[in-house]
């Protein structure tokens, strides 16, 4: 069954947990919906995992609609929400509807994600109002990155704790269909998830929230240049894979692959005849 933002919220009403994970090309967006897993976020964590940038500043529009119209050609039940990228949006409101709207149209995205509080309130609106479902993102914003001065959880202090309900409630009055907390203590997720009655999403937010994400290579071993504290390997694909690269590597020194069954026959004459003709 197909999720849309409807299913979000309904899961939540329910008590169900919704789950979430990233996805960047068409292969692996029909293995995460085929998992059955609810919702693909094409995240701008991009950057780190597939374009080897030390951080998220760098993606562009152009990468997100690339990899966003190939994951919505290999989600065919998951809801594919598309990151909008640093300084998309932030510098105005004008700048934000243009470029969710891209993502939408070129992108072929069902939704958008941007992150900020009560900052971006007015651009949330905004999109919604141009009939783009908005998911927010507050706690640790990655695109802040060189403001926050580290990847470092929030929500710890009184003002940052505050903050983090205000931002919430914020990004719910805005319009946004869902929102996701990262890297703030599971006790204030768990709290801010019972104040809103849009679903949270967290990923370093603890048990409590209504649903949950992860980046999909940090999950499978594949990315191994840092492991946040909230990952949870649940595969060792990275191991997987790199064993399988070791035995072709072997297979091609040793002149072993390829094999009989992999070749393609021509017939003797055929073959012959050309020999002939170039000696
Ligand atoms: O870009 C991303 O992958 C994200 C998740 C970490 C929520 O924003």
């Amino acid at each position: 069954m197909k999720n849309t933002t409807v299913t979000f919220r309904q899961m939540k009403q329910n008590g169900e947990k919704i789950s979430m994970l990233t996805a960047y090309d068409y292969s692996t967006a029909k293995l995460v919906d085929a998992a059955g897993i609810n919702g693909i976020l094409v995240g701008d964590s991009l950057g780190n995992v597939m374009l080897g940038y030390p951080d998220t500043v760098s993606v562009t529009m152009e990468d997100m609609i690339h990899h966003s119209a190939a994951v919505a050609r290999g989600a065919e039940n998951a809801l594919v929400v598309t990151d909008m990228p640093f300084m998309s949006y932030q510098a105005s409101v004008y700048d934000a509807v243009i470029n969710a709207g891209r993502l939408m149209k070129e992108g072929r995205a069902q939704a958008v994600k941007l992150e900020g509080g009560r900052k971006v309130a007015e651009q949330i609106k905004a999109i919604v109002n141009a009939d783009i479902p908005v998911m927010g993102h507050i706690g640790l914003t990655p695109q802040s990155i060189n403001a926050f001065g580290g990847y470092k959880a929030q929500g710890r202090d009184l003002d940052s704790a505050k903050r983090l309900v205000d931002d919430a409630l914020a990004v719910q009055e805005a319009g946004a269909f869902s929102v996701v907390l990262e890297c703030v203590p599971a006790e204030l997720a768990a709290y801010v998830t019972e104040k809103l009655d849009i679903p949270t999403i967290g990923i370093g937010g603890g048990a409590g929230t209504d649903g949950q994400i992860l980046v999909y290579a940090d999950m499978l071993a594949m990315f191994s240049d840092y492991k946040p504290k909230f990952v949870k390997h649940f595969a060792n694909v990275g191991d997987v894979i790199k064993a399988g690269f070791a035995a072709y590597d072997e297979e091609v020194k040793a002149g072993t692959y390829p094999a009989e069954e992999h070749n393609y026959a021509i017939k003797a004459e055929i073959l012959d005849e050309v020999k002939k003709t170039f000696g």
